[in-house]
């Protein structure tokens, strides 16, 4: 029997013995048989080397035809014969439709969401709005406008994701109190921006490339540095309970003069010393500062008639401390097992 012979009878068999079957749990068996890795089309396939060049082109096509029609074949067969068997399950099976369904878990909000109604909720009692920015923003705005222009090394603070020359995902959430400014003015304003940040950063336990920030913006007349002490006071107190301890340190921002760093008395060893605080005692809550001339300017406020006060926090990093967590990666890692805990 030469193999167009031997193709044309594996063809036939194979068809005969699908219509043999009569339950859906046959059919595996079938098609390891006929068309699988050591089934019989697989083993005429090995004579294809044996032939003439002159032969070979013709027996290909066929065993190609061949495999095809025991395909179709299979599979209107295995349709076939599952729809058959619907139907007789329908008909003989009882449903008890007064059965209990499963339930369906609620669900809840994210801690970071919780954390930042929290926020929202601190700085609404000392009368602070919301004002919401947008993620994607100018270089201008995100820098320009803040006093980093782009031959400063301030910048390298930054790492940046840029969409275009001219734009950028923010970097920080400060952008935003030029838009309010600008929108705000010539009225005072007490605003604090909450909302996510980009850098373009290594994913590391204590860094993720996307996390959320709260800004905070006073602009009046005769806005004072004590003013924005008195305020992460307040908020300290009441973030993290009653009597916190409150340290100022001056450090250097482009849009504040001067500029200062808020720590806080290390809530989880009360100061004694630990990993999380380093054995300093003192956690970073905020980076902060008297708004600069000339972001006022940018702004439209007057800076001999006007001054602000300005703050920015993180929001991942204090809900780590408060609750433990050691890995930032898992607020966005959508694992259930770590969402449920809070
Ligand atoms: N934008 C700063 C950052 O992301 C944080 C910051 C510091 C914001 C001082 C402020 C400020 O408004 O006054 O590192």
């Amino acid at each position: 029997m030469n193999i167009l012979e031997a193709l044309q009878a594996l063809q036939r068999d194979g068809i005969a013995a699908l219509e043999e079957i009569r339950g859906s749990g046959q059919l595996p068996l079938w098609y390891r048989t006929y068309l699988g890795r050591k089934g019989r089309l697989t083993q005429l396939l090995r004579g294809l080397g044996d032939l003439s060049a002159g032969e070979r082109p013709l027996a290909g096509k066929r065993a190609n035809e061949v495999k095809a029609a025991l395909e179709d074949a299979f599979q209107a067969r295995q349709e076939h014969i599952k729809a058959a068997e619907l139907e007789v399950a329908l008909s003989s099976e009882q449903v008890d439709v007064t059965l209990p369904g499963r339930p369906i878990a609620p669900g809840h909000l994210h801690l970071v969401t919780r954390t930042l109604r929290r926020l929202r909720e601190i700085f609404a009692e000392m009368g602070f709005q919301v004002y919401e920015a947008p993620e994607v923003e100018t270089d201008e705005n995100n820098f320009e406008l803040l006093n980093i222009p782009a031959y400063h090394p301030a910048r390298d603070m930054w790492d940046t994701f840029w969409i275009s020359d001219e734009v950028v995902l923010r970097t920080h959430t400060s952008p935003g109190q030029i838009r309010c400014m600008r929108e705000s003015h010539p009225h005072p304003i007490r605003v604090i921006l909450p909302g996510k940040c980009y850098r373009y950063e290594q994913v590391t336990p204590r860094s993720e490339h996307q996390f959320f920030q709260v800004e905070g913006l006073a602009v009046g007349h005769n806005i004072r540095l004590t003013d924005l002490i008195g305020t992460m006071r307040e908020f300290a107190g009441k973030m993290y309970g009653e009597g916190r301890k409150m340290r100022i340190r001056g450090s250097y921002f482009p849009f504040t003069e001067p500029s200062i760093e808020v720590d806080m008395d290390c809530i989880l060893c009360r100061s004694e010393g630990c990993r999380v605080c380093k054995y300093t005692g003192w956690l970073e809550i905020a980076g902060a500062g008297m708004v600069h001339p000339v972001v006022l300017r940018n702004g439209g406020y007057d800076p001999e008639e006007w001054s602000g006060f300005a703050f920015g926090m993180g929001v991942e990093r204090p809900a780590m401390l408060q609750h433990g967590i050691e890995d930032i990666r898992y607020f966005y890692g959508n694992d259930l097992r770590f969402l449920r805990q809070f």
